[in-house]
């Protein structure tokens, strides 16, 4: 199966999680979703990864987002490996994590690299709009640990982007200036965005962040 572009429609599917049975785009329902994959359960880096993930809980809601991991280890795991989460990270974890252990939903999204490793899931990001489409994927080695701040950053401009004609800029933040599209003339653009712009050069107009 050809690897998941953005746009795509992110596969539907029913799995085992530490919360019981979910078929994917119900529990997303119409919220935003983040789908990662980390490599094994009891290890090191995954550690720190769910409990930061936990910890961000409010952050995530605030951005009406779903958040769900996964790996190819059985719910059994999953469960003890929660309380060493809890209890290293300082932390409860309050999310579900897919038991994908007939690697049925790696799979579907690629998420095992062989050339990586053959048998289990690298640290993949699929981020999935409130229409099921992928906004943006991400995908780590097992010895990289994500930054879960630069997924939110992310989130952020796309929340952003696709309700205004704005793009943002490198090194963007909520709440920083941001790009007028191209396809948005500057007649228009004066009305669109009242707090006005600034027209470096044709292709390259700022506005302050319209939703602020
Ligand atoms: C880790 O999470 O620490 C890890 C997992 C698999 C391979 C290497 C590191």
């Amino acid at each position: 199966m050809a690897a998941l572009r953005l746009g795509d429609t992110a596969p539907n599917f029913s799995a085992m999680t530490t919360e019981g049975q979910i078929m994917f785009h119900e529990w997303l329902g119409d919220k935003w979703g983040i789908l990662f994959s980390h490599p094994a359960d009891f290890t090191p880096v995954c550690t720190t990864e769910l409990g930061m993930v936990s910890k961000l809980k409010d952050e995530f809601d605030k951005r009406n987002t779903r958040v769900i991991g996964l790996s190819v280890d059985p719910v059994e795991s999953h469960h003890e490996w929660i309380n060493d989460i809890n209890e290293t990270q300082n932390t409860t974890v309050n999310f579900p994590m897919i038991a994908d252990e007939n690697k049925y939903v790696s799979s579907l999204y690629d998420m095992i690299h062989p050339n990586a490793d053959d048998k289990l899931t690298v640290r993949s990001v699929f981020i999935v709009g409130p229409d099921k489409k992928i906004k943006l994927t991400l995908t780590y080695p097992a010895s990289t640990g994500r930054d879960f701040n630069e997924i939110l950053r992310a989130l952020d401009s796309l929340q952003l982007t696709t309700s205004f004609g704005v793009a943002t800029p490198v090194n963007w933040n909520d709440g920083d200036d941001c790009i007028i599209v191209n396809s948005i003339n500057d007649e228009d653009a004066a009305k669109k965005f009242p707090k006005g712009f600034k027209k470096i050069k044709p292709y390259l107009r700022i506005t302050p962040q319209p939703n602020k």
